[in-house]
């Protein structure tokens, strides 16, 4: 394999690829592999086991790479928490080379050095290239370690025959690079169907300020919209989520965290430029303070307060009509008591939206602040969806498995 300038596929620019070294004499082979990745887009990180530093220095892979090495549990620098930092941030991880050893770590679902505890702790799909003595490959203990892996859903990309360091000639050699990138292309492939994809989602309820301590808001918690960002970053997309609210953010989301209506509006349209899908998971407000209290309103001097409500002009159906975002598919989200598919049908159509998601919020068990979510999707070509109850993020996979077939390509 060394030096061979096989060109990196296009699937596998952008990605976040972690590469797991393990201590064989193909270790060399794979820094110019880790080298051509992040020359090509990819983020690089590696992991070594204390044997693959034997091998090759950990400053090659950082200077390769341009990231610090893992090379341990126990040194901070990397994440407070190293053993499953690598796990959490990658979406596709090899681990090459491969010995007899660590895959017999992997198969025993060992976590005793930063390696195996990265596998265990892994979110993304694994491929695994085996490389090692001809005789060691043979043994039945390997072959059945590697049905293991292979069982658990890992891409095990087969060693070559040839000439081995040993000075022997057989099956153990470390596959060529074309060979294990065909493999990270499929393994991810399975996964990152929405890469190259451009996705806007929006969350949480507006919050109409009445002065400047007080808002009027609804219910929405935002889980919905957080999910649908996290699935789609996940299966590849660039995503921007345009919040109200605050969770935990996810690897890969670029934030935008906004309060009115208004301007969530103002950021769509930024973001909106270039997208190919809008999810609409946020819940605007229909009506604002019609005048804003530019001090804090207080008990002792108002004895009665009335508030006075200015319409909030509709966002989605304003987005409709701009010409510049026609290309974007846009699907919004209906909170419906009752009659479900016909209120959805025409929100549908007065929004100019191309799919609708409609809840039912009569329901005590899914809906605002759960983690649950059940609903009905409906699209525009008049193909309808039925959504179980399910966890919110579940549901978000559902929605992105029906919407991602009518993007345009
Ligand atoms: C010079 C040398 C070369 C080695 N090459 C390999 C190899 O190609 N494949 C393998 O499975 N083990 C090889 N080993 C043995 C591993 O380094 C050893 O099993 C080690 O415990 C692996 O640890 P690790 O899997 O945690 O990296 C080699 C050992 C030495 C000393």
């Amino acid at each position: 394999m060394p030096l061979d300038p096989t060109p990196i596929p296009d699937e596998l620019r952008g990605l976040r690829v972690a590469v797991l070294v393990s201590g064989g004499i193909a270790a060399y082979k794979i820094v110019d592999l880790a080298s051509a990745l992040t020359q090509a887009g990819c983020e690089v990180r590696v992991a070594m086991t204390p044997s693959a530093m034997r091998f090759v220095g950990p400053p090659t892979f950082a200077g390769v790479t341009g990231r610090p090495v893992l090379t341990g549990m126990w040194s901070a620098d990397a994440s407070p928490e190293p053993h499953v930092f690598l796990g959490d941030w990658a979406q596709l991880i090899l681990v090459a080379p491969a010995t007899a050893n660590v895959i017999g770590r992997i198969a025993s679902g060992r976590s005793d050095d930063i390696v195996t505890a990265t596998l265990l702790a892994a979110r993304s799909p694994v491929v695994v290239a085996p490389a090692m003595n001809d005789a060691m490959w043979a043994k039945a203990a390997v072959q059945e370690n590697v049905t293991v892996l292979r069982k658990r859903g890992i891409t095990i990309v087969e060693p070559e025959s040839g000439h081995l360091a040993s000075g022997h000639e057989g099956a153990g050699r470390l596959a060529g690079s074309a060979a294990l990138l065909n493999a990270m292309v499929h393994a991810a492939r399975s996964r990152y169907d929405l890469a190259g994809r451009r996705v806007v989602v929006t969350a949480g309820g507006t919050r109409e300020p009445i002065d400047p301590v007080r808002f009027i808001s609804n219910y929405s918690s935002g889980k919905m919209g957080f999910a649908l960002a996290a699935a789609a970053a996940d299966r590849g997309a660039k995503v921007t989520l345009v919040t109200t609210a605050n969770h935990p953010q996810h690897h890969g989301i670029a934030v935008q965290r906004v309060d009115t209506a208004e301007e969530m509006q103002a950021e769509l349209r930024s973001q909106l430029r270039g997208a190919d899908l809008l999810l609409m998971a946020a819940a605007v407000g229909d009506f604002r303070p019609a005048h804003l209290a530019d001090r804090k309103i207080r008990r002792e001097e108002t004895p009665s307060l009335s508030l006075e409500l200015a319409p909030i002009p509709d966002l989605v159906a304003s987005l409709a009509s701009d010409p510049e975002l026609d290309g974007v598919f846009r699907v919004g989200f209906a909170a419906e008591d009752s009659e479900l598919d016909a209120k959805a049908v025409e929100k549908m159509k007065r929004k100019g939206l191309q799919g609708i998601v409609a809840n039912d919020i009569s329901r005590r068990d899914i809906g605002f602040g759960s983690e649950y979510n059940a609903g009905v999707l409906l699209f525009a070509d008049g193909s309808r969806h039925e959504l179980e109850k399910a966890t919110k993020r579940e549901m978000a996979d559902k929605i992105l498995d029906k919407v991602l077939p009518k993007l345009k390509k």
